[in-house]
């Protein structure tokens, strides 16, 4: 299995949820494109419709309005090419880590050898720190090793896309920054296409090509902040001028995206 990594492009995408009180708009008229191999941070407010744009990305859902296009065809049903983590590792108790890690090529990896597909998830887990804790169970390691395991378990299978829904959002503030180096070395080596949904700002601004903040419910794409720092950044970057520059806008967009600032001043429109 190779990688293909996907271009993304939503196109004009609106959707509602039909709850008991009515119909609940959570997007509207949402465009975004994302390059082959780029990685798109998504930041908005809480409850702005976030997870529901992963779950259209993966094809879990399809949007009431508007098309999601991955790497040239039209997303009509879920993706097994598709790789995704969550904040909530979920990794299954009754099987090692290696175990864990090697689910989706039993899946869909059929046509690779029993040794091949462990061969592939020992690579990973020696990439993202975790050689020697193959035949451990998931409760056996930290919170930090067990996202870890299932940032291996979400590319094991080289998806197309990653999808990476606020994945490091439980961890204490120094785990977070670990994972976050071992995502930039993921990326150097692997070649998806990554969307990371977050709330931390300096994570966005670490980790992604480009930032999309979202408006508040039902959200549009408000503003798109291109990332100037360089590509190979280090954790001190994140303290240099154009960082804090970045965070700054970013920061207000959030502002105006909860209501708290007006959209029509000088840096809503940088
Ligand atoms: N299956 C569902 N049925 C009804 N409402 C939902 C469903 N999933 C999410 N919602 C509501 O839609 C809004 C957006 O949810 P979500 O996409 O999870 O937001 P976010 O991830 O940005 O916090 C929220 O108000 C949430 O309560
Ligand atoms: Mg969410």
């Amino acid at each position: 299995m190779t990688y293909k990594p996907a271009h993304i492009e939503l196109r004009d995408i609106t959707h509602a949820y039909q709850t008991e009180a009515g119909p609940l708009p959570v997007l509207d008229h949402l465009s975004i494109k994302m390059e082959e191999g780029s990685f798109t941070a998504v930041v908005g407010p809480s409850g702005c419709g976030k997870s529901t744009l992963t779950r259209l990305i993966a094809g879990l859902m399809r949007p009431d309005e508007g098309q999601v296009w991955l790497g040239g065809k039209m997303v009509t049903s879920p993706r097994p090419t598709v790789g995704m983590a969550f904040q909530n590792p979920v990794l299954l108790e009754w099987r090692t880590i290696l175990r864990n890690v090697m689910l989706p090529l039993e899946i869909v990896g059929k046509r690779m050898s029993r040794t091949a597909q462990e061969d592939r998830a020992r690579e990973l887990l020696s990439l993202v720190g975790l050689e020697g804790f193959e035949d451990k169970r998931p409760s056996e390691l930290s919170g930090g090793m067990r996202q870890r395991a299932s940032l291996c378990r979400a590319i094991v299978h080289r998806p197309e896309v990653l999808i990476l829904d606020e994945p490091f959002g439980a961890l204490d503030a120094f785990t977070r920054e670990d994972l976050w180096q071992t995502m930039a070395r993921l990326r150097l080596e692997e070649k998806f296409t990554a969307v990371l949904i977050t709330h931390d700002l300096r994570e966005s601004v670490f980790l992604a090509d480009n930032v999309v903040v979202l408006s508040g419910r039902p959200a549009t794409s408000q503003f798109v902040l291109p990332n100037t720092l360089p590509t190979n950044r280090t954790l001190e970057d994140l303290y240099s001028q154009p960082a804090t520059d970045m965070l700054a806008i970013l920061r207000h967009q959030i502002q105006v995206a909860q209501g708290r600032a007006p959209a029509d001043d000088a840096k809503a429109t940088a």
